[in-house]
């Protein structure tokens, strides 16, 4: 990772992420600044030579940039929303966790104190920080991400999405959509296999292989998702409903839960229903764009 550790960072907010951030810059050479309301918490990056302000107010003016990893949005503003702090002029790099109209809001209440503000989502766990494992997404003024993104690559990967500020969280809720059903998918299998005598691990491989088969198809899918053209070019929806039915059935006979293979099923059939039957399968991205209530 290239940057520049001459640039002094702030990070305000020392849980489990905000030690791992904060021991990141540490590590690759910036001067680092801390501050948490249980002081305590700063107590063993103060041992490897971080600075703790005093006071909030204090951890901003010393950073060229600050860093927020507090619990949620709440604390957020309960800690830079006080009468005291001064943000006019500072540059804030929220990686609290939010949704993406949090993190729109958040914007605008920074623009109205003079702050210039990125938001971002951290897809990593504490001990991966400061590797390239740890994904961490950026969004809004470009000019801001160029700015500082080579101190910003102390902690991990990082990526800028766009100028709109909710974009990091959209992303990061999005990509748990695809490791839970992913999970799910894989989940539902093992325990088909487990009636017949099949273990987990048996299985995996094979599992695996077919999402990496899957994953491939991707790029074509979204062209047609983009395009708003769906023909039938692997399968037609038609024929996949049958082999859910089969997935069913099969759950049904061997005694499973049968709850994924009927939302699945459920899905397809409404586009089918709306006379999406002769096309491809990405075409239920209708049915996914749609916020149903009942
Ligand atoms: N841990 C992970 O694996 C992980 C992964 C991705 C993203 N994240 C995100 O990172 C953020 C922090 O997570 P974490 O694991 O560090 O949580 P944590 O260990 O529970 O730490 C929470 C931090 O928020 C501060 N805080 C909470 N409420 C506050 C308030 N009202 N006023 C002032 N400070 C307050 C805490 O201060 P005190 O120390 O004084 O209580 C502490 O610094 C969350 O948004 C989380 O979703 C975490």
């Amino acid at each position: 990772m290239n940057h520049n550790t001459e640039t002094p960072v702030t990070v305000i907010g020392l849980g489990l992420m905000g030690q791992a951030l904060a021991g990141a810059f540490l590590k690759a050479g910036h001067p680092t600044i801390v501050w948490n309301r249980t002081s305590s918490k700063a107590d063993h990056l103060v041992a490897q030579g971080a600075r703790l302000a005093p006071t909030i107010g204090d951890a901003l003016k010393a950073g060229s940039l600050t860093i927020i990893c507090v619990t949620d949005y709440p604390a957020l503003y309960e800690l830079l929303g006080a009468n005291e702090v001064e943000l006019e002029g500072t540059m804030l790099i929220n990686l609290t966790s939010g949704s993406s109209s949090q993190a729109r809001e958040a914007a605008r209440w920074a623009e109205q104190r003079g702050t210039r503000y990125l938001d971002g989502a951290i897809m990593a766990i504490p001990s991966a920080i400061g590797t390239a494992d740890a994904v961490i997404l950026h969004s809004g003024p470009q000019a801001d991400f160029a700015a500082h993104e080579s101190t910003l690559g102390a902690l991990g990967t990082v990526t800028y999405l766009g100028a709109d500020p909710g974009l990091a969280s959209l992303y990061d809720v999005a990509g748990l959509a695809m490791m839970w059903s992913i999970l799910n998918a894989w989940l539902q299998g093992t325990a088909m296999l487990r009636t017949a005598g099949v273990d987990a691990a048996t299985y995996a491989p094979f599992a695996r292989q077919i999402a990496t088969v899957v994953a491939e198809w991707l790029p074509g899918y979204a062209e047609q998702i983009d395009s708003g053209s769906f023909p039938a070019e692997i399968s037609a929806l038609e024929t996949d409903t049958r082999a859910m039915e089969h997935l069913i059935e099969e759950s049904e006979a061997v005694g499973v839960n049968t709850e994924l293979p009927k939302l699945l099923k459920t899905m397809a059939d409404r586009a089918i229903a709306a006379g999406h039957g002769k096309e491809q399968y990405p075409v239920l991205i209708e049915e996914f764009g749609k916020l149903r209530k009942d």
